[in-house]
């Protein structure tokens, strides 16, 4: 005979093992590095800091450096190296543009471009992979813009969104939509 308490963590497991399979899984994202600027010498030293900011890079997400061979590279180095924009720990070298690299696990990521001065002018990248899945953080901002008193909210295209954007959707509208009321 099953007790009471077991029967209660069995329902618990079954409960967890169906949000397990409603869980998307196949929700990895491709980034493109510096959106509609890709992978150039940028405008500013913090650019490409700026355009990861709002981003979450999940395990399986991709990575787009966009550029012409020969006029950029991707250089996937140490802490130190991207640092000083040196050559001393280079873990992969790419150079045919574009590139797409695989984000395999997580950890902290580390790249410039090598050609030229292009390190010192900025073209550097560094970003760190969680467990949460990946996002490109432009629901978040969406639902804050659009939460403002004078816009009236348009509805954020929904069909391409992971279930978790949706819920940082939602978390967000609630918060700002709380802060305004209260
Ligand atoms: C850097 O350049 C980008 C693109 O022009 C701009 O949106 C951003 O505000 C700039 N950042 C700084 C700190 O100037
Ligand atoms: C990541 O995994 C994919 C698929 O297994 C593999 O093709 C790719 O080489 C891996 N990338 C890195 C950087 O290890």
């Amino acid at each position: 005979m099953v007790g009471r308490t077991s029967m209660a963590s069995l329902i618990l497991i079954s409960l967890a093992a169906a949000a397990s399979i409603m869980t998307p899984t196949a929700s990895a994202l491709i980034h493109v590095v510096g959106g509609s600027n890709g992978w150039e010498i940028p405008p500013n030293a913090t650019f490409y800091a700026e355009w990861a900011k709002p981003r979450t890079f999940g395990v399986g997400d991709k990575l787009v450096f966009p550029y012409r061979t020969g006029a950029h590279n991707v250089l996937q180095v140490s802490a130190k190296d991207f640092e000083t924009c040196s050559d001393d720990d280079v873990i992969n070298y790419f150079f045919k543009g574009p590139t797409v690299v695989q984000l395999n696990a997580t950890g902290d990521y580390y790249y410039y471009s090598g050609v030229g001065t292009h390190c010192e002018a900025g073209q550097k990248l560094h970003i760190t992979v969680g467990k949460a899945p990946g996002s490109s953080g432009k629901f978040y901002y969406s639902a804050a813009i659009s939460a403002s008193p004078l816009a009236p909210a348009p509805a954020p295209p929904v069909s391409s969104a992971t279930a978790a954007q949706l819920s940082g959707v939602f978390a967000s509208v609630f918060a700002v939509s709380h802060w305004l009321f209260v």
